[in-house]
């Protein structure tokens, strides 16, 4: 299935910096949330209408989970999702969520529900599961 990557650092960001000093990341850094509740990052994603995994690549060097809401233009789409720690800042693992996606452009955002903040966030990766299917022969 074909996937699509959309770095943190480039996508819009509101109570977050981009940073760079733990290794490991993708592309030219990372997205640390500021430690509060309703930080977030938002991506500007392309798919076609259905759904598609989406999967954030994430660390968290604390021992607290870092829990996250992710809305699709505005609505709900998967709550309450749980970062756990990764052991430290430089190692990254992903979760992935199932989305429901429009056709064209889609607004992916992802919001720190605790007063941790969001876990660091490299990028996310989109595929949709329509590109799962095998063609009929
Ligand atoms: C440390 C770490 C940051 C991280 C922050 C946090 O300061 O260096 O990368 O974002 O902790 O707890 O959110």
């Amino acid at each position: 299935a074909a996937s699509t990557d959309y770095q943190a650092e480039n996508a819009t960001i509101s109570q977050g910096v981009v940073e760079s000093n733990h290794a490991g990341y993708t592309g030219t850094g990372f997205v640390n949330y500021d430690n509060l509740v309703g930080s977030y990052v938002e991506w500007t994603v392309t798919a076609p209408a259905g759904p598609a995994d989406v999967t954030l690549r994430y660390a968290n060097g604390t021992t607290a989970q870092r829990p996250m809401d992710f809305t699709v233009n505005g609505v709900a789409g998967a709550v309450g999702i749980t970062f756990p720690g990764t052991g430290d800042w430089t190692s990254w693992q992903t979760k992935t969520v199932r989305l429901t996606l429009a056709a064209g452009t889609n607004k992916i955002r992802a919001r720190a529900t605790t007063a941790d903040g969001g876990p660091n966030a490299d990028k996310l990766t989109v595929t949709p599961t329509s590109d799962d299917v095998t063609p009929p022969s």
